[in-house]
């Protein structure tokens, strides 16, 4: 695996000071850490089926043991309070809320409950994600997230858990990342349900934002004091030559299929016109009814962006090879998405992670400020750093230490990115790294760490990396160092 050193783009001599009501956090997700998958009532997820089907996971690996989080959640709180953090995004799981997807199963509920009081113990503000990609299987076989049902059985999953956590969480996110729910769950197949039908992937993706709208009317009629919203990971598309008008479009698609699709609804109450006309060239639609579009525009307070890189996109192939090893979610981004076609990435000879990924902090300055400026300020939306980190192939000392100097810079040139976005007078109001500690990464298993902490699975050690050293600091001091 390819690894170069993060070049330095940092240019402040001095410590540049966080802004007092800047939350510093972290992100994990349930099936990601938990475990205990068929402990006190959790049933499969779709994840757990996926898992099971030979050669769909890098290592046959599954989220059955992870991080033994579900036993071992105290010691993770009690680590997360030794470098500070003080919010922590998590998701609960809805297989172990309703393990058939309709009936609340309160043993399950209850750990979350457990795991709330702690963090709250702990100093730690607790920011809920409804839905992390883990669907019971019972709903996945009745028709998944293509089925319009999925989003009626979700609003009533959210309503069971906030019936629990209601009284101690603020902060609700209904979705994480629905694009990836949508086409690489339902088009690349390269993530669960591990379905390869167009049509299927765009209801799909108009589902769980009718499940996100109708989840947002009942958290906020049970409690209008929520803070409610909803996580998307976003790209910055950059033609590769300005001045070609195919590379141009190439990059107009990327943004309309990648962040318009779901901006636009959410914010706007409209599908973006030029999406639909690529979509209706190739006979594919939404299956938008009456009222929905509506539901899907109701108010949120908070937008997650989850940033990891831009794409530097073009109509024609690079001269050299492509990034051929890239993960899943980038191969399917740059072209199989029904309107995506002849799309192709070209590397900029930026450094790159184990995802191979580029590091390019500065396309997260602009795209929370043209995120702000098109769609949170006028709607009086509060932006978030939702996630974003780096997997590398760390190497452990003698003693178990790892000095992960490239995560550790890849954390301080992000948070200065963020900080060149205040200037600018974005209102973005938190970061949350992902991750506090090395996961089950998806269809890689547990191939890629992202973690600020090290998990030595075996042993189920975690031992704190210099980057989560470095993050302590910061968050110590209020400010990024030099
Ligand atoms: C996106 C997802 O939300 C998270 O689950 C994943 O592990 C990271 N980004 C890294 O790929």
């Amino acid at each position: 695996m390819t690894t170069h050193t993060t070049a330095s783009a940092s240019t402040h001599a001095s410590p540049r000071p966080i802004p007092a009501d800047f939350r510093l956090g972290v992100a994990t997700a349930a099936y990601q850490i938990e475990g205990a998958t068929h402990r006190d009532g959790r049933a499969d997820s779709i994840w757990d089926a996926f898992c099971r089907i030979p050669g769909a996971v890098v290592g046959g690996d599954s989220g059955e043991r992870a991080c033994e989080h579900y036993d071992r959640y105290r010691d993770d709180v009690a680590l997360m309070r030794e470098l500070g953090v003080q919010v922590y995004r998590f998701s609960t799981s809805w297989a172990r809320v309703q393990p058939d997807g309709r009936t609340a199963n309160a043993t399950g509920l209850d750990f979350y409950s457990r795991l709330v009081d702690d963090l709250l113990d702990a100093g730690i503000t607790p920011w809920l994600t409804l839905y992390h990609w883990d669907l019971p299987q019972a709903l996945q076989d009745a028709g998944g997230w293509p089925a319009r049902d999925t989003a009626l059985r979700f609003a009533d999953y959210a309503a069971d858990v906030h019936a629990v956590l209601g009284d101690r969480v603020t902060n609700w996110t209904s979705l994480n990342e629905p694009w990836c729910s949508a086409f690489l769950g339902y088009l690349s197949g390269e993530h669960a349900p591990g379905i390869q039908n167009p049509q299927a992937s765009l209801d799909a993706a108009h589902h769980l934002l009718l499940g996100h709208g109708l989840a947002t009317q009942r958290l906020r009629a049970l409690d209008p004091a929520l803070s409610l919203g909803i996580t998307l990971n976003m790209t910055v598309a950059d033609p590769v030559d300005p001045q070609d008008a195919d590379d141009v479009d190439a990059a107009r698609r990327i943004d309309a299929q990648h962040n318009r699709l779901f901006l636009d609804p959410i914010f706007r109450g409209a599908y973006p016109a030029d999406l639909l006309a690529d979509l209706d060239a190739r006979g594919l639609h939404l299956p938008v009814l009456d009222g929905d579009l509506a539901t899907i525009a109701t108010p949120i307070d908070a937008l997650g962006i989850n940033y990891y890189h831009g794409d530097a996109v073009s109509a024609r192939p690079p001269a050299e090879a492509p990034l051929s090893s890239a993960a899943p979610s980038e191969r399917v981004k740059l072209s199989p998405f029904p309107a995506g076609e002849g799309i192709f990435t070209h590397p900029r000879g930026l450094p790159v992670t184990a995802m191979e990924w580029e590091v390019q902090p500065e396309g997260l300055t602009r795209l929370l400020v043209r995120i702000d400026e098109e769609y949170a300020r006028p709607a009086g939306v509060t932006l978030y750093v939702t996630e974003n980190g780096a997997a590398y192939t760390d190497e452990v000392g003698p003693d178990g230490s790892v000095d992960d100097v490239e995560r550790a810079e890849f954390l301080r040139l992000h948070l200065d990115a963020i900080l060149d976005a205040i200037e600018q007078g974005v209102n973005v109001k938190g970061y949350f790294y992902w991750s506090l500690m090395d996961n089950f990464e998806w269809a890689w298993g547990y191939d890629k760490r992202f973690g600020l902490v090290r998990v030595d699975y075996e042993t189920q050690v975690r031992t704190v990396k210099a980057s989560g050293r470095l993050y302590q600091a910061a968050i110590a001091a209020r400010s990024v160092p030099p």
